[in-house]
Order: C-alpha cells, then structure tokens, then sequence
C-alpha cells in the first residue's frame, strides 16, 4: 500500500476550560490518500473544527495535543520545525473555513490576496502572480476576473467573497483542501455551485478534500469516505454509499436512518433526544450509550474500539447484531 497524504494516528487533545480540562479530541486516526474526498460528520460540540485546527497547527491558545502523531506524505509534523512545519502545511493544505470570509483583509484587493502567496511564497514576478490570480478568478467562477482584481472584499457578495477565499486556498496549488463548514453561511444556490467548484476541482486537478459539515447530503453528494465523529472519537467510517445505505453504528444510523429523506436529515441530527457526554468529566462506557436504541450492560461500562464490521469501521458492540437482524429483516 502507498503512503497516505496524510495520516493522523492516535490524535488526542486537551482544553483549557472554565469548566475543567476538556479531553475534546480522545484518539483519531485518519488517512486521506492523493486524490481522496473525505466527509466528517457529527453535531456541534463533537471535536470536528479541533481536529483540523490541530492538523493545521491552528488550535487556540488554551488547546494541546497531548499525543499522537500526524504525517504528511510520511513526513511527521512533529520532527519538523516550527518553521518547517508550517511552510509543509501551507504548501500542501488550502483551508476554507466557516468564517473564511471573515478571514479577508478588508484593505487589501482581492487581487493582492489572491497573488500574495505566488508572490510571497513562491517568488513568482508581480505580473505572473497577477496573472495567476486572475485564472484563480475565473476558475471559482468570479465573473470579469480581471476587472474584480481592484476591488475590496466589502464590494463583492457573500457568494464572490466566499469564491475570493476559496481562490486564496487554491492559490498555493494545494494538494488537499480542508473545509470547514464552508458553504454554512451560504444561500442554497450559492452552496450548490460551491459544492460543484470543489468537486470540478478534484476530477481537474486530482485535489484530495476534507470536508467537514453537519449536512449529510452535502456529504453524500461530494465525498467518498464518511467519517461519524461522536464525543472527540470517531465512531464509523465507511464508504459513502454503504454508509449512508446501512449505517452499523446506531448513532449513525439515527443520524441517516430516521430522516424519512436527505432533506430532513439536517433537522433529524438535532433531534436525537439527549446529549453527548461533558468532556470536562470522567465517563465510563459507550458515549453515546445513554441515547442509544441497542444499549446493553457492557455499553455502560466499557467504551468499544473502533472495528472493522462489513466494509466499514464502527466503535459499537453490537453492530454485528444489528446487521444480522437488518440482513434478517430484508431475508
Ligand atoms: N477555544 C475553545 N475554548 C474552550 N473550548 C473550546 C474551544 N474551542 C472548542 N472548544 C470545545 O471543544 C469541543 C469541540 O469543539 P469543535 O471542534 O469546535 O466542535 P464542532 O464539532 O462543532 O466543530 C466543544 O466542546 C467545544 O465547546
Ligand atoms: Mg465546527
């Protein structure tokens, strides 16, 4: 087997809270090959934005990670310098975040943010990193491209701005783009052409993508692999089709399984009565155990790895049984 682009083993970190230390992210592992378009899923609160900020070295202040280790094309980050480390990540990792058009410089033209790094980073001439941004422009779409150079993120709609930031992360010919939430504060439509610009991307230009959402059916529509996050571990992943066909974690299936279509899956991730558990406090046994259809006793005092079950991994006990009495059911 090739090496992963990237590999992250065995993640854990830790925050400084108010309330206590927070053990947010308790060991993920996660491998996305070149090419490779990857869905994390999971309600609000669950670890998805702390894991890729500890990916991307961007964790605030009051966040470590206490273990694990994190490689980019076999490279670890951590026997890396700082300097290095950072320079890796920036050449190899475009980021669209939630907040990404928050993220622009209100006194900059787009067009100098979009070549800053060509210019900056990759020591290319003024003219050819304006060139640059220019077919940036028009490959997100940003009509009159060579017009718009000149004008201010406050000049542009919400849909150009979020275009303008998704240009800035390709902007670095980067070989994965993580997105967080990218399309949240987006209209529908809007969305939709967002959505179809990464995955013209990926067929293009082969770019891998980490997609991070709490909608499903933009996951089922753009990614391969689905990763379930749940109390700062994941509890599936499988391929999309079979995931999203017959989930093996009940915390999946509750999240796919109850909505009667994708439309109302949104909704359905919101209403699973109960909560995760508080981070900040010890717990024993499965997380998701006290909201939980196929609870048992070993749930309540032992939290299951992560196993592969069928074509997918999943952190249940009783997966196996639940799939035996879906292929049952369907005999
Ligand atoms: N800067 C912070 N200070 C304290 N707690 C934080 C901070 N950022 C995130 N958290 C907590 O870490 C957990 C995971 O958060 P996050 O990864 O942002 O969740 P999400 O899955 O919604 O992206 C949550 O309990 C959240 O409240
Ligand atoms: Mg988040």
């Amino acid at each position: 087997m090739s090496t992963p682009f990237l590999s992250v083993r065995n993640l854990h970190v830790d925050i400084e809270t108010n309330r206590g230390l927070l053990k947010a992210i308790r060991g993920i592992s996660l491998d996305v090959n070149e090419g490779q378009s990857i869905g994390i899923v999971g309600e609000s609160g669950s670890g998805k934005s702390i894991t890729l900020k500890a990916i991307l070295g961007l964790l605030p202040k009051n966040a470590r990670i206490t273990s694990g280790d994190i490689f980019i094309e076999g490279q670890s980050l951590f026997e890396l310098s700082e300097k290095a480390r950072r320079q890796l990540l920036a050449e190899k990792i475009g980021i669209v975040f939630q907040d990404a058009i928050a993220a622009l410089n209100p006194v900059l033209t787009v067009g100098t943010q979009i070549a800053e790094i060509p210019h900056r980073r990759m020591g290319w001439s003024k003219e050819k990193s304006r060139e640059r941004a220019i077919e940036l422009m028009t490959l997100v779409g940003i009509p009159e491209a060579e017009k718009r150079l000149k004008v201010y993120p406050h000049q542009l709609s919400g849909g150009l701005r979020q275009r303008v930031a998704i240009a800035i992360a390709l902007s670095g010919n980067p070989r994965l783009i993580f997105c967080d939430e990218p399309t949240t504060a987006l209209d529908v439509t809007i969305q939709a052409q967002v959505l179809r610009l990464l995955l013209d991307l990926r067929q293009k230009e082969n770019t891998g993508i980490v997609f991070v959402t709490h909608d499903l059916a933009v996951v089922n529509e753009i990614c391969q692999e689905v990763n379930v996050m749940y109390a700062g571990r994941f509890v599936e992943r499988g391929n999309v089709q079979d995931t999203f066909q017959d989930p093996t974690h009940p915390y999946a299936y509750s999240l796919l399984k109850s909505a009667p279509d994708m439309d109302h899956q949104v909704e359905r991730l919101f209403s699973i009565s109960g909560e995760a558990p508080d981070l900040t406090k010890t717990f024993v046994g499965c997380p998701f155990a006290p909201r939980c259809f196929a609870v048992s006793d070993l749930c309540r005092t032992t939290e299951p790895d992560l196993l592969p079950i069928r074509t997918s991994l999943s952190a249940c006990h009783h997966s196996q049984n639940y799939l035996d009495k879906l292929s049952e059911a369907r005999a």
